[in-house]
């Protein structure tokens, strides 16, 4: 258990926090020192000051409780103190004081204080009701021979702009909040779009509408990334241009060699040299061929099934026992539909040609489309799984034209596996051969 684990992952989330931790410690910092100083030191005088009022009335109504002084002083505390009073000679105060209730913490505060003042003027017996609803205070005071009833509005206690302020506070904080986030928001989005071009371009989609945006080290980013794809791009297509050039160009020596050939009087030295040029011719027609069907072709959104019942079947023809579990076919990828096929097509004509049963399945797992052919041939030895990797490579090196192959079926497969962004493993099969895991992005 990290403080890293419990962060937010995303830049969104990060950045809102960024903007928030300063707010919230500047907000606790000031609601801390405003409680303290300032309302606590307000709130207090007024208790107090209310709190007097009470005693000076008290004392006045004590010293002389004859009907006509009670009414002057009932008018004059009605007029400037905000006080509403009464007097009812002969009663008592009821023995038990009521406790004091409150509904949040500010009206208990609140009540607890005035109880404080109360009991520092007063210096006698009383009673206070706070009505939570109607926001009235009602003082009852225990006098030599009778009651003082004191009713007065709970905002006598208080400033109300304790509330206002602080209700300020938050609403402009959660503001500043919602304003990060909107423009975070824009920030954002140009990143964003440079990780998904960078991920097309990796599973080998092509993005042409990607244009730079956003801040400057973002746009700096994306225009190196534009610059990158498009050096890559033009490495591949220089190299594929001139490999098939060379390619090409051998065919003119080949056909005055083979010409040559057959001029000479027949005889074994002959005859193998005419075998090793018409494997020459193979091996050209098979790399042109290659390199034909490379590039030009547009990806579109496949069925991976298709792709795969067509390929299975042109197996079966090549006389393949085939077990197909098409668990995933039903899944839609972006596909250079062709070259898919050639690639699959490879792999399952290896089968075809180097075993008599294979067992093929597609099923999505971890977010990747998974292709495993298994089959019951021979097999490759661990340490050749690289070297079959490489162009005119083949484990039986005696070019036997009956077992066909010039060696470039899976260096075409894994070409166009990486190119769609996906990887292809050799291991050993279950079933005694070898085992083709091919895995694609989805
Ligand atoms: N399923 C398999 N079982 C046994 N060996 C295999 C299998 N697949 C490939 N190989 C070995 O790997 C070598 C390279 O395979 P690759 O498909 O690249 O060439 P190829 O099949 O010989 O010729 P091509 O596919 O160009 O016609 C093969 O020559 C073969 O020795
Ligand atoms: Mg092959």
């Amino acid at each position: 258990m990290r403080i890293k684990d419990f962060l937010p992952r995303g830049l969104m989330g990060r950045s809102v926090l960024i903007v928030l931790i300063p707010i919230l410690l500047l907000q606790i910092i000031t609601v801390y020192v405003f409680f303290d100083r300032h309302w606590n030191r307000i709130t207090s005088r007024l208790s107090y000051a209310v709190a007097g009022e009470i005693a000076v009335i008290a004392q006045a109504t004590e010293d002389d409780d004859n009907p006509k002084n009670l009414e002057r002083l009932i008018g004059y505390t009605a007029q400037n103190l905000d006080l509403l009073i009464s007097y009812q000679p002969q009663e008592t105060l009821a023995a038990q004081a009521d406790p004091v209730q409150a509904n949040n913490l500010w009206d208990a505060l609140v009540a607890n204080l005035l109880k404080s003042k109360l009991e520092g003027a007063l210096r006698r017996p009383f009673r206070l009701h706070v009505d939570l609803e109607n926001k009235w205070v009602h003082v009852g005071v225990q006098l030599q021979e009778g009651v003082l009833s004191v009713s007065f509005p709970q905002s006598r206690l208080y400033s109300s702009s304790g509330y206002i302020f602080l209700l300020w506070m938050f609403g402009i904080s959660l503001v500043l909040v919602i304003l990060a986030m909107i423009f975070m928001r824009n920030q954002i989005r140009p990143i964003l779009r440079l990780a998904v071009a960078a991920e097309r371009f990796g599973k080998g989609r092509d993005v042409p509408t990607f244009r730079p945006q956003g801040a400057r080290e973002v746009r700096q980013a994306a225009q190196a990334f534009i610059d990158m794809q498009r050096r890559i791009k033009r490495q591949v297509e220089q190299r594929t241009a001139m490999l098939a050039g060379v390619s090409h160009d051998l065919r003119t020596p080949l056909t005055r060699l083979k010409l040559q050939l057959a001029m000479m009087p027949a005889g074994q030295d002959v005859d193998l040299m005419k075998g090793d040029i018409a494997e020459m011719e193979r091996m050209i027609a098979g790399y042109l061929d290659f390199v034909r069907g490379e590039g030009d072709e547009i990806p579109v959104a496949m069925n991976i099934g298709e792709i795969m019942s067509s390929v299975v079947e042109s197996a079966r023809r090549q006389g393949l026992i085939v077990n197909y579990e098409g668990a995933g076919a039903e899944t839609v990828l972006m596909l250079r539909p062709l070259a898919m096929e050639r690639a699959l097509g490879n792999i399952l004509g290896n089968a075809a040609k180097y075993a008599k049963a294979a067992q093929v399945a597609l099923f999505v797992n971890d977010g990747r489309l998974h292709i495993q052919v298994d089959d019951d041939g021979p097999g490759i030895p661990p340490d050749a799984y690289d070297d079959v990797f490489r162009p005119f490579f083949r484990l039986d090196p005696s070019r036997n034209p009956e077992t066909g192959g010039v060696g470039l079926g899976l260096p075409i497969a894994a070409d166009i596996i990486h190119s769609h962004g996906g990887s292809i493993s050799l291991s050993a099969s279950p079933l005694g051969g070898l085992r083709v895991l091919v895995r694609l992005p989805l």
